[in-house]
């Protein structure tokens, strides 16, 4: 988006219009069909040859969901993306588009929990090996780069918010040859753009903030038209996560209010995030936006932090007491919600990223909503006060 607009700007026109619509209805009719067909035998063997690309089956090709793709390939500023059925798929397609047995990925720690199983189970059976590094650490990063297939990197990432200088990260991978890959949910293109920062391939749950509602899972991964294609022929016909175009349908819908909902979440998680800063039974917040500038690359910040209460402190009480803010996984709805580390460290599925990183059992991650910031800071200084 380099249009000298503000960024919230050149967000809110790439998502607002589209051109050419059927019927020129503002909404874009879903197109829900399986398979397409073609008016002639010629028609279809041209197809079927590759001479013309058109829809055939939903699996390969939908207008909708290209539609969705299009827009976000936009937003992000890249050449092209392709959408997944979850976040999941689209991290796992990735990096099996990339990634042989007896190859090397390096990552930064403190990955999505789940993307860290996918690499301790699946990627070990295919004799794929993980090495993990403190992206803090430039160092640590510049070290253990050599002879790495794929450089996988969240910023900030899941839980303690740890957030590291993308571009000169990336700058380190490329000059290797080494593909890098970003998980770019939590940030979203309007506040982040990994491509600009010299980003490969980025990932997004686009059950978080894109589609912005709770209902949705849903992934898409965005970069060079040749690295999607390489996905788009390799990992994604044959695992088979496409995205369906009824969720590409609701994700375009969620892209139309991205802008103004990641500047509303912002707003209210800093606010909350500042306040709990100070509170006498709070130890410390992992807030990217607490300090005196954000880091380099992140233009703002979104409503998922995580905080730590003082030695002592009944988190159960706390999480009990909560009326708005409610328990439940996942983030990037309009609906406020807290996961206690507590619950995190004692979860069966294993690998346990929480465990292996080590996270704070008195931790709890918010997720600050779009409900009204005084009744949401409300709401937890009761539970904080019944709870101490
Ligand atoms: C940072 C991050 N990346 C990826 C995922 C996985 O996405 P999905 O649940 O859509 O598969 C999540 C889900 O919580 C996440 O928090």
């Amino acid at each position: 988006m380099n249009d000298g607009l503000d960024p919230f700007d050149s967000a809110s026109l790439i998502v607002a219009h589209d051109e050419g619509n059927a019927f020129d209805a503002v909404v874009p009719p879903i197109v829900q069909t399986s398979l397409f067909t073609f008016k002639d035998y010629d028609e279809m063997v041209a197809c079927y040859r590759g001479e013309r690309v058109r829809p055939i089956y939903t699996r390969g090709l939908n207008p909708t969901v290209r539609m969705f793709e299009e827009m976000l390939a936009k937003l992000e500023g890249a050449e092209d993306a392709i959408g997944f059925a979850s976040g999941m798929s689209a991290i796992s397609s990735t990096v099996l588009s990339f990634a042989e047995p007896g190859d090397r990925i390096v990552a930064v720690q403190h990955v999505y929990p789940d993307a860290f199983r996918l690499f301790g189970t699946h990627l070990k059976r295919m004799r794929i090996e993980v090495t993990y590094v403190d992206g803090r650490d430039e160092e640590a990063v510049r070290r253990a780069l050599p002879g790495a297939r794929l450089f996988y990197m969240e910023s900030p990432t899941s839980w303690v918010m740890h957030t590291h200088d993308v571009a000169a990260l990336a700058a380190l991978a490329r000059a290797q040859g080494i593909v890098t890959v970003i998980d770019n949910s939590w940030a979203s293109p309007v506040f982040q753009q990994p491509v600009a920062l010299g980003v490969d391939l980025v990932i997004h749950s686009a059950s978080k903030y894109l589609s912005g509602h709770s209902d949705v899972v849903a992934g898409v991964v965005a970069g060079s038209a040749e690295l999607i294609g390489r996905i788009r022929s390799e990992a994604y016909p044959y695992l088979g996560g496409k995205l369906s175009p009824f969720d590409a349908w609701l994700l375009i819908r969620g892209l139309r209010t991205l802008p103004i909902r990641m500047k509303a979440h912002e707003r209210s998680a800093l606010a909350i995030a500042r306040r709990l800063a100070e509170h006498p039974a709070v130890e410390t917040v992992s807030h990217p936006g607490l300090g005196n500038h954000l880091p380099p690359g992140l233009s703002g910040t979104s409503g998922l932090f995580s905080f730590i209460f003082r030695e002592g402190f009944n988190v159960r009480r706390f999480a009990d007491h909560l009326q708005l803010f409610k328990l439940g996984v996942s983030w990037g709805g309009h609906e406020s919600l807290i996961v206690p580390g507590e619950v995190v460290l004692a979860q069966k599925a294993q690998p346990n990223s929480a465990v292996a990183f080590g996270i704070s059992p008195r931790s709890v991650r918010l997720h600050v909503g779009l409900e009204g910031t005084e009744a949401l800071w409300s709401d937890l200084e009761a539970a904080i006060a019944a709870a101490s």
